[in-house]
C-alpha cells in the first residue's frame, strides 16, 4: 500500500512529545512490513541537516500570499524514511518551537502555517503533476493536518481514503472565525456539520467529519472520548460518527528504547542482568549530586508540564514521602506555576530533589533507566508513551487509570506492573505511592512486576497488522 502520512512533528527531526515518536516510528514499522510510505512536514530551521541532499524541489506556487511554497523530495538521514519538507521560509523558518514563540505562546500565524502544510498534503494526493507517486491512504494526524480533509471536501475532487489519528483532543486548532478568510478553504465548510466549531473554525473537526476512518491511539481513550467529561466539545461529534472510530494502542520503537543497548545510560541491561540496573541509578544521583544512598525509592518524571499531565498533585503529595527520606527527579518544562513549584521544592530538600528543566532526549533516557518508579498521574492520557518505555526499562509506572494508562499498566494479579489509582485527587495520588513504598520493601515482588513489565511485548510490530486492517479496509471501500 501508499501511505502518505502527515504530521507537524517526527522523531528524529524535531519532536515535543509523543505524537513525534509515533510519526517517526509508525511509518517505519509499516515500511518493514513492505508498504511504501512517505511522511510531509514542513522544513522548519534546522531540518534539512537532519536529512539526505534534496533530490528534487517542486514549486507550489504562492497559494496563501506569504512566499511561495516548496516541496522538497528527501529522506531522513537516521533511517532512510523517504519524506517531502515544506518548505516557506516565511512560515517555518523561525527560532522555538514548532508551535510557539521564546514566551510560549502560540504564532500568530499558526492557522496559516498548518494550513499551509494541510494544503500541500491535499495537493499531493490529488494533482499527479506534482507528484507521479500516488498514495492510497492519506493519514492525516491531529488539528495541524486535519484541514488537509477539508481542502480536499472543498475541491470537492476524487481523492484516496483519509484516515484522521486523533493523539489529543485538548488541541483542536480552532481560530478566530475572521481568520478563515486566509485559508481558501470554501465557506460551504463552515457549518454545524462542518469545521465550526463554537463560532470557531477547527482543523481538528475538519480531520474528524471529513475522514473515512479516525482512530485514536488507545481503546479506553476511544470509548472516554464519546463523553462530554474528556470530549472537550467534540464528544457529540464524536458519537455522531462512532461508528468510523476506533482506538490502536501506540507501540514502541524498541531500536531506540531497549535498556540492553541504550546508548545513553551508563550501563545496559536486560531481564536477565537486571541488578545492573541500580548502576543506572547510581549514576543518576550522582549526575544530580543528590544523597548517594540507592536503599532508598528514587521517584521520576519525563513530562511536558501542562495541566493535562496532573503533576500539580505530585507537587501537593511529594513532601510528605520526601521527610521519609525518598528521592525525585524531574526532566520537563511547560507551564510556569509548576516549573516554579518543582524548584521550590528543589530548594527545599537539595539531597534528595533534583528539576531538569527543559528539553533533553539523552537524559530522559538516563531518568527512565535510573529511577524506581515513573509518576504519570495523568487527568486525562490518549495513550501515554513513557509508561510504555518505564515498563521496558523495569521502571514501574504509576499512573492514574485513564486511557492509555489504564491499557497497559496493572497492579494486581500475576500481571501486575505497576501501579494505579482513579480519583485526580492528591488522596488518592498519595495512597497510590504509599502501596509502591510498601512493595518496595518486598525485594522478590518487586522483581516479579519488573520481570512482568519488562517481559511485555509493546513493539510497533505487534500493531502493525491493525493499521494494515484498517487502511485496506477502506481501500476495498472506495
Ligand atoms: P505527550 O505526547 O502527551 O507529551 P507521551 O507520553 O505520549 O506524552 O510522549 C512524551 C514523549 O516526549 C516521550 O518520548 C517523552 O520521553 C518525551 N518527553 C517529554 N518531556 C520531555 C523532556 N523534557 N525532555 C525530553 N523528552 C521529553
Ligand atoms: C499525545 C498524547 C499522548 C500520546 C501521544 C502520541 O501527545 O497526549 O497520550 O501518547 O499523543 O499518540
Amino acid at each position: 500500500m501508499k501511505i502518505l502520512f502527515a504530521a507537524s512533528e517526527i522523531y528524529p527531526l524535531i519532536k515535543t512529545g509523543g505524537l513525534a515518536d509515533v510519526a517517526g516510528a509508525l511509518p517505519l514499522a509499516l515500511r518493514n512490513k513492505g508498504h511504501d510510505v512517505k511522511l510531509i512536514m514542513p522544513a522548519y530551521q534546522g531540518i534539512l541537516e537532519k536529512v539526505d541532499p534534496i533530490l528534487r524541489s517542486i514549486n507550489l506556487g504562492n497559494p496563501f500570499g506569504v512566499g511561495d511554497l516548496r516541496i522538497l523530495e528527501t529522506r531522513i538521514k537516521e533511517n532512510n524514511t523517504p519524506i517531502w519538507l515544506l518548505q516557506c521560509q516565511a512560515l517555518y523558518e523561525r527560532d522555538f518551537g514548532p508551535y510557539v514563540d521564546q514566551n510560549g505562546q502560540d504564532f500568530a500565524d499558526n492557522h496559516l502555517r498548518f494550513c499551509a502544510l494541510s494544503w500541500a498534503a491535499a495537493k499531493l494526493v490529488v494533482d499527479t503533476s506534482i507528484s507521479e507517486w500516488q498514495a492510497d491512504i492519506l493519514h492525516l494526524n491531529d488539528w495541524q493536518t486535519g484541514f488537509a480533509a477539508a481542502y480536499l471536501a472543498s475541491w470537492k475532487l476524487p481523492h484516496p481514503p483519509i484516515v484522521t489519528t486523533v493523539h489529543n483532543l485538548r488541541y483542536n486548532g480552532s481560530f478566530d472565525m475572521h481568520k478563515f478568510a486566509d485559508t481558501q478553504i470554501s465557506y460551504d465548510l463552515l457549518t454545524m456539520h462542518g469545521m465550526e466549531f463554537y463560532g470557531r473554525f477547527s482543523g481538528l473537526k475538519a480531520g474528524l467529519v471529513y475522514a473515512d476512518a479516525i482512530t485514536t491511539v488507545s481503546p479506553t481513550y476511544a470509548r472516554e472520548i464519546l463523553t462530554p467529561e474528556y470530549g472537550d466539545g467534540l464528544d457529540g461529534v464524536l458519537n455522531a460518527m462512532s461508528d468510523k472510530l476506533t482506538g490502536i494502542l501506540n507501540g514502541v520503537d524498541y531500536q531506540q528504547w531497549n535498556p540492553a543497548k541504550d546508548e545513553h545510560i551508563a550501563q545496559t541491561y536486560d531481564s536477565n542482568t537486571l541488578d545492573n540496573k541500580n548502576a543506572n541509578k547510581q549514576a543518576l544521583l550522582q549526575e544530580n549530586k543528590l544523597n548517594q544512598d540507592t536503599s532508598q525509592l528514587l521517584f521520576g518524571v519525563v513530562s511536558r508540564l501542562t495541566e493535562q499531565k496532573g503533576l500539580d498533585l505530585v507537587l501537593q503529595a511529594l513532601p510528605e514521602f520526601l521527610d521519609t527520606g525518598v528521592k525525585f527527579v524531574l526532566l520537563g518544562s511547560g507551564d510556569k506555576y509548576l516549573e516554579e513549584g518543582f524548584l521550590a521544592l528543589e530548594k527545599r530538600y537539595p539531597q534528595q530533589v533534583a528539576i531538569r528543566l527543559g528539553y533533553d532526549e539523552a537524559y530522559s533516557h538516563r531518568l527512565q533507566a535510573g529511577v524506581d518508579v515513573l509518576l504519570i498521574p495523568s487527568r486525562f492520557e490518549p495513550c501515554g508513551l513513557t509508561q510504555l518505555y518505564a515498563l521496558k526499562y523495569g521502571t514501574l509506572p504509576l499512573v492514574r487509570q485513564t486511557g492509555g494508562l489504564a491499557d497497559t499498566v496493572f497492579e494486581i494479579g500475576n500481571t501486575a506492573n505497576g501501579f494505579h489509582f482513579e480519583e485526580a485527587n492528591k488522596e488518592a495520588l498519595s495512597a497510590c505511592m504509599w502501596r509502591a513504598m510498601e512493595a518496595y520493601r518486598q525485594t522478590d515482588k518487586w522483581k516479579q512486576r519488573q520481570l512482568n513489565a519488562m517481559q511485555y511485548d509493546h513493539s510497533w510490530e505487534s500493531v502493525t497488522d491493525n493499521w494494515q486492517d484498517l487502511y485496506q479496509s477502506l481501500i476495498s471501500k472506495d
